[in-house]
């Protein structure tokens, strides 16, 4: 059986670090609250001429690097954002570009918050298809851009970075993406949205005005949503394959807030040396936050080849999936 193999793996946040200290003169907030009810402390935010591309781009050089990869060995390059440089076209197209990528294809993926795990999903069902042997999968988002830096209900959670990977087909092994769990709740679409500047209220016409221009979330619509579905997610994706959550090294979950993250791992009954956490550091990244902690996780140490990942992602859709992986 061919199995898709990650190869390799890179990242890029953007230097800038915004700090909860930095927030509090914004908007009326402190670092305690953050801190107790999110566990996060900071995020970077992008400066102008950085954007999903630009950190796409460099998140994939690295994993081509890591990998040992020439870039004209790629057969696909899939993209998984909310938030692309524009409407259209795909940013994916931009990163092929960029780095020389000239045998592939190249999509775009809006999944939010789970756009790695679909995206993963995808290139690997198109791996073991025999379709493709090489494909570049970033998880990106920016939302920097679109929040609203009044409300403080939102802009002190979210912050931008990107993650990528390099799966490759090999055979006769046992690592490589194991399972995946792809779910969808679409009548909940209004708890996380950005109204204004698509097709239903165009830039180019009059509604838009009244509609709103930023992010909007119904937090504690989002956080019991999350708490009661994730769990249940990984848990779908472990009876699958006919394995327990002891079998898991390591739990990647999507770094939304520390008490979603710690009632995840609590579900699962996993202790806390198996739960990887960096959400202090980067907030909510949206489609950078599975594949940057990735990273940070081979980066420590905590996630070596031959061991079990599960990841698991939830966000604007509401969409949400987990994934298991044999590293
Ligand atoms: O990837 C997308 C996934 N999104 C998420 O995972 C977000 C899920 N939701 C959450 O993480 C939490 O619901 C939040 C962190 C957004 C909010 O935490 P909470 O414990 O549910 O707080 P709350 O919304 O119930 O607000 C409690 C209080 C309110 O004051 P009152 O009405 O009790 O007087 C808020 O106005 O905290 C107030 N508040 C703040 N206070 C200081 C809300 N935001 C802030 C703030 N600083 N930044």
């Amino acid at each position: 059986m061919t199995r898709a193999v990650v190869a390799g793996i890179g990242h890029a946040v953007p230097p800038k670090i915004v700090t909860n200290d930095d927030l509090s003169k914004l908007v009326d907030t402190n670092d305690a609250w953050i801190v107790q009810r999110t566990g996060i402390k900071e995020r970077r935010v992008c400066a102008a001429d950085e954007t999903s591309s630009t950190l796409s781009i460099e998140a994939a050089n690295e994993a081509l690097q890591d990998a040992g990869w020439d870039p004209d060995s790629l057969d696909l390059v899939i993209v998984g954002t909310v938030t692309g440089d524009n409407i259209f076209p795909a940013t994916s197209c931009m990163v092929q570009d960029a780095i020389g990528a000239r045998n592939a294809g190249a999509f775009d993926l809006g999944a939010a918050c789970a756009g790695f795990i679909y995206g993963t999903a995808v290139a690997a069902s198109m791996i073991e298809s025999g379709q493709c042997k090489r494909i570049l999968v970033v998880g990106v988002d920016v939302l920097s851009k679109y929040v609203d830096w009044t409300d403080r209900s939102t802009c002190v959670l979210f912050g931008d970075g990107a993650g990528a990977v390099v799966l490759e087909g090999r055979e006769g092994t046992d690592r490589g993406v194991l399972e995946t769990v792809l779910l969808s709740d679409g009548s909940g679409a209004r708890h996380i949205i950005l109204e204004a500047g698509g097709s239903r209220y165009p830039i180019t016409g009059e509604e838009w005005k009244s509609k709103n221009r930023h992010l909007y979330m119904a937090g504690a619509e989002v956080y019991r949503f999350a708490v009661n579905n994730m769990g249940d997610a990984c848990l779908r994706a472990l009876a699958e394959i006919g394995m327990t959550s002891d079998e898991i090294d390591l739990f990647v979950p999507h770094q939304a807030n520390l008490r979603i993250i710690d009632s995840a791992a609590d579900k699962l009954g996993l202790p806390p040396e198996k739960v990887f956490k960096n959400v202090e550091k980067y907030g909510n990244t949206s489609g950078g936050s599975i594949p940057l902690a990735l990273y940070e996780a081979v980066k420590d140490g905590r996630l070596r080849e031959g061991m079990v990942v599960m990841t698991v992602g939830f966000g604007a859709g509401l969409v949400w999936g987990a994934n298991i992986i044999r590293w």
